[in-house]
């Protein structure tokens, strides 16, 4: 079944927990311990006020926006998310082909139980970032680099909030209920065991490598032709460093609430960092985009583009390609709208003056 463009993602989300087994429910919903962080994520929006400008001229809307020099026609992008299997079982393919329909960009997780190649293959017009993670052999790294610069990935996303491998792929055997491999992970069939066994999580402390440093970020950005973004950044201080190092782009994140709970809400830390990142790199944001007036208030704020997690998740477990093309079709709709009502013709007219906080104060 397919939504009109009216539907809202939180109808979307209803639908999609009806349609998901109770796993995938519980996995993709899961708001972290404590879920503080979430709920923060989302409610935050909220107490960003808008003020438009009226009498403009915007008959005609353009959502598009340049990302790392990929053309996009809304700012909205899938973030890196885990084992899509499980929401359908055509999987990343599948995302990949929703996010290439609405020509916008797909970042792709390390834990993807498809590859990076085939992920390619798939939508082979989309536009793709590949999420590697830090390993303490330096040769799997490099030749994770090569595979996905062969396979066409315009960047490389490195998640700086996970210093400790979750529980749940390590430690805690986690019955899936679908059998898949991480092709992004082991190589020529090396995976000790079935995720969620001993064998597995013990393979996996030995080859990768917690408690990352810049020296690893450093290491990777000499050794790739590839931009390098950095996901999970949520102080001004870090993202000084990241663009001191030559960081690309600078993803302020927290999980979506799924690390550490108890951290503020990405929308709150946003202006800190732009104002310290001083146009040097690309900044981009994660956590709680339900909206178009959410996706305005941030690009006000000075994201280039967001990112949205979940509600992928949702489209995903819906109906496939089509069900993440909807959800992306959703937002597009109601932030051409928002920037309608706010005087905005274009990406670029969305300005800090936009926007203020509940506290009336301004950005
Ligand atoms: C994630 N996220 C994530 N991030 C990452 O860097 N690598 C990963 O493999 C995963 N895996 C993952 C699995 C699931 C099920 C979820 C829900 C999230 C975090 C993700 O990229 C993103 O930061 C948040 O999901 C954004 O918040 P919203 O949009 O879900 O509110």
């Amino acid at each position: 079944e397919v939504h009109s463009k009216g539907t809202s993602l939180t109808e979307l989300e209803k639908a999609a927990g009806e349609k998901m087994s109770s796993f995938a429910r519980g996995y993709y919903s899961h708001p972290g311990e404590g879920g503080q962080t979430y709920r923060d994520n989302c409610q935050a929006f909220k107490r960003y006020r808008l003020i438009p400008r009226n009498l403009r001229d915007v008959n005609i809307r353009d959502t598009s926006v340049t990302v790392l020099g990929s053309r996009l026609d809304l700012p909205v992008a899938i973030a890196p998310t885990a084992v899509h299997k499980v929401a359908h079982p055509d999987a990343e393919a599948a995302t990949a082909k929703g996010a290439a329909s609405m020509n916008t960009l797909m970042a792709l997780s390390s834990w993807s139980s498809q590859s990076l190649e085939q992920v390619a293959e798939a939508a082979p017009r989309g536009v793709r970032w590949f999420y590697m993670l830090f390993y303490r052999d330096r040769g799997r790294m490099k030749r994770l680099l090569e595979r996905a610069e062969r396979a066409g990935y315009a960047a490389i996303v490195l998640t700086v909030d996970q210093p400790l491998f979750p529980d749940s792929i390590r430690r805690k055997p986690a019955s899936f209920p679908v059998q898949f491999s991480l092709p992004n992970v082991w190589i020529d069939d090396d995976q000790p065991g079935p995720l969620g066994s001993m064998e597995h999580g013990a393979g996996l402390a030995k080859i990768a490598k917690e408690a990352a440093t810049w020296e690893d970020v450093k290491w990777i950005k000499n050794n790739t032709r590839l931009p390098v973004v950095l996901k999970g950044i949520l102080s001004a201080e870090d993202a000084r460093i990241a663009v001191d190092l030559g960081v690309a782009g600078i993803y302020v994140s927290n999980h979506g609430g799924r690390q550490q709970d108890g951290v503020p809400a990405t929308i709150d830390v946003l202006p800190d960092i732009v104002g310290a990142v001083g146009g040097e790199a690309e900044v981009y944001l994660d956590g709680g985009v339900r909206t178009g007036t959410d996706v305005l208030k941030a690009l006000a704020l000075g994201a280039r583009c967001v990112f949205i997690g979940r509600p992928a998740l949702w489209g995903l477990a819906l109906n496939g390609a089509e069900g993440v093309e909807e959800v992306l079709q959703v937002l597009k709709h109601e932030l051409s709208i928002a920037m309608a009502r706010a005087g905005c013709a274009k990406i670029s007219d969305i300005e800090p003056s936009l926007v203020v906080h509940e506290s009336y104060y301004l950005y």
